[in-house]
């Protein structure tokens, strides 16, 4: 039986991450395990790690290393493969899942790249259901709250998609993120994809990269490239 697939997704906030994550796993048959989702149904359920964690992710901040290495370890370890998004996001955690899994462990991490004048106009039209979780796109960044087409929900902007909270994320990915990218390359695991385009574009050139490296190219290529 060949070894479980497992993928990192990186990229500064609102590159792409949960949109390319979920399609991935989907075509690989992998588990799509988000950080932030999984923190949001948290603080959604009124859990005591929400509680720890809102006064964190509604202000752009991260949440503690200990935190979420501790989530993480419990999330993945009965998983056979995923697609991890949004962790590890500090060199810390890095070094906690490679020691966690061996030198072995991890098969690539992909970074999207996409410039901060596009993200932060992707992250400001942003629009989450807070009834099915459905992310839409608002025509102006002052529309704000309306009801959900699918399920009658309400649809806002995420707590943390205001000018302030983005700015700090940010400037979080530079300062924080942006050693642990050094880190992964350093380990010969990181390959930086170019995030810009349709959502379909973006998910081709995946494909084309994970393909070349994990020699995996039949299970990605059947895959449908929407949803
Ligand atoms: P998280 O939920 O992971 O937020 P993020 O990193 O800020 O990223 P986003 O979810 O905003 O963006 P994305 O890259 O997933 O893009 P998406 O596909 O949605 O984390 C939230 C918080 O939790 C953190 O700030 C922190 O507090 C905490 N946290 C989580 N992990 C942590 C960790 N490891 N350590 C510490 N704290 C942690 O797309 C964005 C928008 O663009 C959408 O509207 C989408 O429809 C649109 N879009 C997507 N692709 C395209 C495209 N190709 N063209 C046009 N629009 C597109
Ligand atoms: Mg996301």
């Amino acid at each position: 039986m060949s070894a479980p697939t497992r993928l990192l997704v990186l990229g500064r906030q609102g590159s792409g991450k949960g949109t390319q994550s979920c399609r991935l796993a989907k075509a690989l048959g992998l588990t799509h395990v988000s950080t932030g989702d999984l923190f949001r149904r948290e603080v959604a359920r009124g859990s005591a790690l929400g509680r720890t964690v809102s006064t964190y992710i509604d202000k752009g901040a991260l949440v503690p290393d200990d935190v979420v290495i501790e989530v993480v370890m419990n999330q993945t370890a009965d998983l056979a493969g995923w697609v991890l998004d949004g962790f590890p996001r500090t060199v810390a955690q890095g070094q906690a899942l490679v020691n966690a899994l061996g030198d072995n462990g991890i098969d690539l991490a992909v970074e999207l790249e996409v410039p901060v004048h596009q993200v932060v106009r992707r992250l400001s039209l942003r629009r989450v259901c807070d009834g099915c979780g459905a992310t839409s796109v608002a025509p102006t960044d002052d529309d704000d709250i309306r009801l959900c087409n699918a399920c009658g929900g309400s649809v806002a902007r995420r707590p943390d998609d205001t000018v302030e909270a983005i700015e700090l994320r940010l400037s979080n990915y530079d300062r924080m993120t942006g050693p642990l990218l050094i880190w992964l390359d350093s380990l010969g695991l990181l390959v930086t994809v170019d995030g810009t385009g349709t959502a379909d574009e973006v998910f081709d050139r995946l494909h084309a990269v994970i393909a070349e490296r994990l020699l995996i190219g039949d299970e990605i290529a059947d895959a449908p490239t929407t949803g």
